[in-house]
Parts: structure tokens; C-alpha cells; sequence
């Protein structure tokens, strides 16, 4: 069972849509609380001081005070971390839709803590709230990804794959939105603010018992075929799920000839090898892109850059970067993944010069204020079109059904990682480099770049199977040549899949 027959009913479904929705939610919530902590700064600094005021009679020092907040900014990604990094063990233990549903509790449970804080006057319940909310996240962008990847035809897979992108983005603009003085950043009502994320946890949990759980988990896992036939032909809106149920059972056939797939299995086998390399790189390149030094800190960098309005100039980066993902959903089908990659690190690659460019000339020339603010939306919508949503999903399609869950788990842990690093040495490095600090990130993203280039196959239109047999094969073929493995991989992969016989 290789490729999938052209003549298959592209159908979207009701069902599909609705199930891709519900889990899309996850994707929003990480987005919003990615962004939600930019706004209400100031106003969690004066409250850090009240509290210490309160117990100790006087305020903490600026240093103390700096401390606290970066702490709990910080601590999220920390969060994320250990979350990415439990998905695999998780969705083995407890399916992928259960593990969604009860992943909401701890969205509950850190929004609660941290809609209390200002009445209980406690710093340390935002602390432990971002913790706990950062683990949530960390969970959704594996389990997402996962669970669309599963359900979706794979002619749509890719374009269903960037929904999760796009419930990311839109997470990051309605934070920037309710994050406004007049709207809930205000002095009052920002613990709201950071309360908000329980309303879609509670929405999640009301829809997840509506949606199957994945069938592929149920065939290959479960061994549940008459479940996972049901669960089929509602999401694909017709009876004759055949074709879906063959290849999920051949997946599982070869899965059942190999031992269970551990975390360092994923590196010795040469299988997986590859295709584990590809996907921490692929992660480390949408983080080590420097996007999130423009997404923590673009209201500093717009205001270095002498823009009259910096707040709102962010949240046109934000509409920027949700137009685009929409571009990319609608074009990832058509031009494929490695193509939209490359263009996208090339895109942000010149924009990080011209960004430098400005920043280091503003003072003599104000004009460049203004290729400040194009430069920056530029490495957006650049980033938008394949560095920001195709590694999220790429990773579900590099492996099949057994290695999977840990493949998840290294490759979410890497961008979680590489978030943590970016996010607290990003201050220092522009202390360090003044208005070149955007060189750094144009030099990585050249590396990355030429990588992509070199060792990412393309993977649109082929079947999950079809895809690990390539890096079977190219692996099989440089133990007994002498050719490297890249050239190999490059010289099968790169292009279309080859037309396979069925
Ligand atoms: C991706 C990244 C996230 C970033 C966002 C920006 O989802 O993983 O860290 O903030 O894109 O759109």
C-alpha cells in the first residue's frame, strides 16, 4: 500500500472538521499563553512589590524583582519541556483522546492558580500556575499534531497538519488583543487575563467525547478494527474505508515484527536515525530562527527602531503572522513541505540583514524606522510559510505508528529546549551585540538552510508506510555502498515520491 489513489474522494467532512476543530483548541491555548505574559508586565512587577511590601514591610529589590519575573516567564518553557517530553508515555498509557481530555485539568488547574494570585496575594501561585499551564502546552504540541495527523486523509494531512500552526498564531493574537490596557491587561483585570485559558479547556472537554478516538491508535494499538472502521467512515464520509484499513494494518504488521521503539532505540537503529536527525533539526531550525526574540521582545525592538506606535506595530506582526499561515495551509498541498521550509529560511535569512540593516542606521537616518517594521513582518509571514508549521507536523509523518510517540517526544523536547534558550539569552545577546544581534540568527538560518536542502525528502501525498520505507532503504543502501547517507537520502527522497507499483 503505497501512495494513495488520485482517484479517492478528496472529501471534507462535517465530522472531520469538527474533530480537527476540537483539538485545534490545544493549539490555541498554547498560542495564548505563549503571548499572554508580554502585556501585563509592569503590572505584575508593582504587584510582586505589594506582596513584598505586605509580608516582609518592604519591597523586594530591583534585582529581586527582575528575578521573580523572569522566573515566571521562564519556568513555561520548563514546563513545556517535561509536557513534550511525557507525550510519548502518555498517549501509549492513555490513547490520544483521553490524553487530550485529561491534559484540560492542568489547563484548570494553572489558570486557576493564576486568577487567584491577586486575591491571595501570592507571586508564588503565577509561578507554579505557568509551570503547570507550560506542561499543558508542552503535551498539546505533541498531542495535536498527533491526533490531526492520524485522522486525516493523507492527501489533506499536510494542510489539516498547518491548522495546528494556525490555532498557534491566532492563540498569540488574541492575547496581544485582550492584552490591551482597555481590554483586560489593565490593572485589575489581568489576573483574568491569565484565567482566561480555562474557558477552551472546558470547551475541549465538552467536545472531545464527540470526536473517535484515532483509528489508526485503535487498529495498530487496540487491535480494535471494527471501532476504527466506524470511526472511518464518519470522518471520511463514505463506506468503503478499505484502502485506509489495509494500509493501517500493514503499518501495524511490520510494527508487530519490531521490538517496541525506545527513546534510544530512535538514535541506534539506522531506521530511525536518519528521520530522528531530520526532525530535531527541523525543530531546532523554527526555533533558532530568532522567532520568538521578535515575538517575546518586538515591542523593544519596534521602539529601538524609533516606531511612534510599538504596541500596535506588534500586533500588526501578529495579523501578519496568522494571514500567512493561511497562506501556507492553502499552498503546503500544492508546493510541499521542503520547498515552503526553504523558502521560508531563505525569506527570514534576508530579513534578518535588512532588520540589521535598519537597526544599526535608524539614528542617522529615521526613514529606516519604517524597513524596521517591513523587515520584521517580512521574517513573520516568511516564517509563517513553512518554518513555523511544518516541523510541528513533519515530525508525525517521519515515522510510522510504533516509533512515533518518541519521536514526538525528542523532537518536542528539542524546540522546547531551543524556546527556553532563545527566550533567556535573547536580552543578554542584544546587550552583547547592539542592533547586529539579528546576524546571529541569519547565520543559523543559512546552517539550516543548507540542510534542509541537503537531507529533508519531501513528504506530501505519501502514506505514512511509503515514507519509512524510503528511509529503510536509504539506510539499507548505505550500510552496503560506500555512498554517504545524504546523497543517498537527497538522491530518493528529495523529489516526489517515485511512483511505487501497489
Ligand atoms: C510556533 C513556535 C512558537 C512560536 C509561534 C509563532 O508555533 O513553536 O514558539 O511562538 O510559532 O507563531
Amino acid at each position: 500500500m503505497e501512495r494513495m489513489d488520485d482517484d479517492k474522494p478528496k472529501k471534507i467532512t462535517l465530522y472531520l472538521l469538527f474533530c480537527v476543530s476540537t483539538a485545534v483548541i490545544g493549539s490555541l491555548q498554547f498560542g495564548y499563553n505563549t503571548g499572554v505574559i508580554n502585556a501585563p508586565e509592569q503590572k505584575l512587577h508593582r504587584f510582586f512589590q505589594n506582596v513584598s511590601m505586605e509580608r516582609y514591610g518592604e519591597p523586594f529589590s530591583q534585582g529581586t524583582n527582575t528575578m521573580v519575573w523572569s522566573f515566571a516567564v521562564a519556568i513555561f518553557s520548563v514546563g513545556g519541556m517535561v509536557g513534550s517530553f511525557s507525550v510519548g508515555a502518555v498517549v501509549n498509557k492513555f490513547g490520544r483522546r483521553k490524553s487530550m481530555l485529561l491534559a484540560n485539568i492542568l489547563a484548570l488547574v494553572g489558570g486557576g492558580l493564576m486568577g487567584l494570585s491577586l486575591l491571595s496575594q501570592s507571586f508564588e501561585m503565577i509561578i507554579i500556575g505557568r509551570l503547570i499551564i507550560g506542561v499543558f502546552c508542552g503535551l498539546s504540541t505533541g498531542l495535536t499534531p498527533m491526533y490531526i495527523g492520524e485522522i486525516s486523509p493523507t492527501t489533506l494531512r499536510g494542510a489539516f497538519g498547518t491548522l495546528h500552526q494556525l490555532g498557534v498564531v491566532i492563540g498569540i493574537l488574541v492575547s496581544q488583543i485582550f492584552g490591551l490596557e482597555f481590554l483586560l491587561g489593565s490593572e485589575t483585570l489581568w489576573p483574568l487575563l491569565l484565567a482566561l485559558t480555562i474557558l477552551p479547556a472546558i470547551l475541549q472537554s465538552i467536545m472531545l467525547p464527540f470526536c473517535p478516538e484515532s483509528p489508526r491508535y485503535l487498529i495498530i494499538v487496540l487491535n480494535q478494527e471494527e471501532e476504527a472502521r466506524k470511526a472511518l467512515v464518519r470522518l471520511r464520509g463514505y463506506e468503503d474505508v478499505s484502502d485506509d484499513i489495509q494500509e493501517m494494518k500493514e503499518e501495524g504488521m511490520k510494527m508487530a515484527m519490531e521490538k517496541k521503539v525506545t527513546i534510544p532505540e530512535l538514535f541506534r537503529s539506522p531506521n530511525y536515525r536518519q528521520p530522528i536527525i531530520i526532525a530535531i533539526v527541523l525543530q531546532l531550525s523554527q526555533q533558532l530562527s530568532g522567532i520568538n526574540a521578535v515575538f517575546y521582545y518586538s515591542t523593544g525592538i519596534f521602539d529601538k527602531a524609533g516606531v511612534t506606535q510599538p504596541i500596535y506595530a506588534t500586533i500588526g506582526a501578529g495579523v501578519v503572522n496568522t494571514v500567512f499561515t493561511v497562506v501556507s495551509l492553502f499552498l503546503v498541498e500544492r508546493v510541499g513541505r521542503r520547498t515552503l521550509h526553504l523558502i521560508g529560511l531563505g525569506g527570514m535569512a534576508i530579513c534578518a540583514l535588512l532588520m540589521t540593516i535598519a537597526l544599526s542606521l535608524v539614528d542617522t537616518n529615521q526613514s529606516l524606522s519604517y524597513l524596521a517594521i517591513v523587515a520584521v513582518f517580512g521574517f513573520v509571514a516568511s516564517f509563517e510559510m513553512g518554518p513555523g508549521p511544518i516541523p510541528w507536523f513533519i515530525v508525525a509523518e517521519l515515522f510510522s505508528q510504533g516509533p512515533r510517540p518518541a519521536a514526538m517526544a525528542v523532537s518536542g523536547l528539542s524546540n522546547w529546549t531551543a524556546n527556553f534558550i532563545v527566550g533567556l539569552s535573547f536580552r543578554q545577546l542584544e546587550d552583547l551585540c547592539g542592533p547586529y544581534v539579528f546576524i546571529i540568527f541569519m547565520v543559523l538560518l543559512i546552517l539550516f538552510f543548507i540542510f534542509t536542502f541537503l537531507r529533508v525528502p519531501e513528504t506530501k501525498g505519501r502514506t505514512f508506510d511509503d515514507i519509512a520505507q524510503g528511509f529503510a532503504a536509504s539506510a539499507g543502501r548505505s550500510a552496503q555502498s560506500p555512498v554517504p547517507d545524504s546523497v543517498a537520502v537527497s538522491l530518493t527522497e528529495s523529489k516526489e515520491a517515485p511512483p511505487m507499483s501497489p
